[in-house]
């Protein structure tokens, strides 16, 4: 991923239409640049993962109901920001059903990512607090479901090991094509390790010139034999990723 250049990260602008929210407008993080600045060369950057991981899924024969997990080896590596941009890239692409989980119980960034204000998330949908209808945003004309971390847990980890998140993501895979969710760092919590091993496959985010390399091999070796599918140097200079090439629109036609 290049850069989110700095002018643009913290502020907020209005932008999308909740759909479950009687129209009211919300307010997103213009960080979530998929869907700010989608000709951006960031935004590019979140379509080729988008792409490789699509592609890297139909060599593995999972069809429909994938669920992908985003980690990180330490905190601040940029996975909350990843899995959302991956979660609205797929959604622009018009041909699938998404959702986006936020399993950092202890530390959730969607819901403010999103605007969604308080309301109950994960955390109240594994204690048997409220069902997952009601823990469920719909984003992008509905394309996007968003479910946030809700409140912080006493103990996490057994909340995500336990029956409630096993039958939750049964519900997802039936409902969505497409699961990702934002999981807190896997040398720092047990919580990783346990919702790798439920997920088709792991996307491990590294920061660009901070990340050490055997940081990033504890943290595999740390998810312990979870199916680790790729890792996602976050945070280039903008001046080391190529320009994406000018979207035309309209016709082309043979030059003069
Ligand atoms: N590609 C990027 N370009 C610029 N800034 C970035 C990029 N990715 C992440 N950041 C910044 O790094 C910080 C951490 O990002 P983010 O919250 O996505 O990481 P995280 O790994 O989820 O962190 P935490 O472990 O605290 O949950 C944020 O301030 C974010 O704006
Ligand atoms: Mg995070």
């Amino acid at each position: 991923m290049s850069s989110i250049p700095k002018t643009v990260a913290g502020t907020r602008t209005p932008f999308l239409e909740r759909i479950d929210g009687g129209g009211a407008e919300v307010v997103i993080d213009e960080r979530l640049i998929a869907i700010t600045d989608p000709q951006s060369s960031a935004a590019e950057q979140y379509r080729m993962l988008l792409h490789r991981l699509r592609h890297f899924r139909a060599l593995r024969g999972i069809r429909g109901g994938a669920v992908m997990a985003v980690t990180s080896s330490v905190r601040g590596e940029g996975t909350s920001l990843t899995a959302a941009n991956l979660a609205l890239t797929a959604a622009r692409t018009g041909d699938s059903r998404v959702a986006l989980v936020d399993c950092d119980l202890r530390r959730g960034a969607q819901g403010t990512l999103f605007g969604m204000g308080v309301r109950p998330g994960l955390s109240e949908l594994l204690s048997g607090k409220c069902e997952i209808g009601e823990a469920l945003g719909r984003f992008h004309e509905g394309q996007l479901a968003v479910i946030p971390a809700g409140k912080t847990p006493g103990e996490p980890a057994a909340l995500l090991a336990g029956e409630r998140f096993s039958a939750a993501l049964d519900t997802l895979r039936s409902l969505f094509d497409e699961i990702i969710l934002d999981v807190p760092p896997a040398l720092a919590t047990a919580d990783a390790s346990i919702v790798a091993h439920r997920s088709d496959g792991v996307v491990l985010v590294a920061r660009a010139e901070s990340t050490p390399r055997d940081q990033v091999a504890a943290a595999v070796r740390a998810l312990g034999g979870a199916a680790v599918w790729g890792v996602v140097l976050n945070g280039v200079e903008p001046s080391r990723v190529p320009a994406p090439l000018p979207v035309v629109k309209g016709q082309l036609t043979a030059g003069r």
